[in-house]
């Protein structure tokens, strides 16, 4: 077993647990605390994304990175990467705890290692590299789906574009 996949396994057996742990845990009542509904009469609301809205999101930036290393065009890639950074990092900020699920802790021990050799594989032009951290970065996606209980969202790479109004192949210079 490589050092990556022992944290893989590792991290899962800690959101296992944590799985468990919310499971086992008696439903909250809907009843609000005066604190928690107080300020929402007096302020003007504010919308704040759920992790099912981030996730859109990622797998927005997921399928376009695929898109634009197949077709070589590293820029695109590279930018592409930085949004998918970006909205993990947010991930990380806005939601760390989703269902007592630890997700920012899990970002980091199963999505930062597979973004680093992704950065490597774009900078050094390397689509070997590039395909082998895709696929590793997509099998991060579905572990931590399968430790949340959510099996039934299998990520895979794309076989096509559904971007028609986007060109991935490098312009011409
Ligand atoms: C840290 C854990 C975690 C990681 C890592 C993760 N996801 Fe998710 N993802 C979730 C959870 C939990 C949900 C379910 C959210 C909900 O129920 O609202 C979800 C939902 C989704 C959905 C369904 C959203 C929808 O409305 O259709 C997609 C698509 C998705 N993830 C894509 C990805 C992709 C692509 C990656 C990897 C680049 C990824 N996820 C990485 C935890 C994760």
């Amino acid at each position: 077993m490589t050092h990556k996949q022992l944290t893989i396994v590792l991290s899962l057996a800690l959101v296992a647990a944590f799985a468990v742990a919310a499971r086992s845990q008696t439903p909250s009542t809907p009843q609000q605390s005066p604190q928690a509904s107080a300020p929402s009469q007096d302020l003007p609301k504010t919308y704040l994304p759920g992790l099912g809205d981030f996730m859109g999101r990622i797998q927005t930036d997921h399928a376009k990175l695929w898109l634009a290393g197949e077709a070589r065009n590293w820029e695109l890639a590279e930018y592409q990467l930085g949004e998918l950074k970006e909205v993990f990092s947010d991930v990380q900020d806005l939601v760390p705890r989703y269902q007592n699920i630890p997700v920012g802790e899990m970002i980091d021990a199963i999505i930062t290692g597979t973004i680093t050799d992704l950065e490597n594989a774009i900078a050094t032009r390397d689509f070997g590299k590039f395909s082998t951290a895709f696929d590793d970065l997509t099998t991060a996606c579905n572990s931590c789906h399968q430790a949340a209980n959510r099996a039934f969202i299998a990520i895979r790479r794309p076989t096509q574009s559904n971007f028609s109004n986007q060109e991935f192949s490098p312009a011409k210079r």
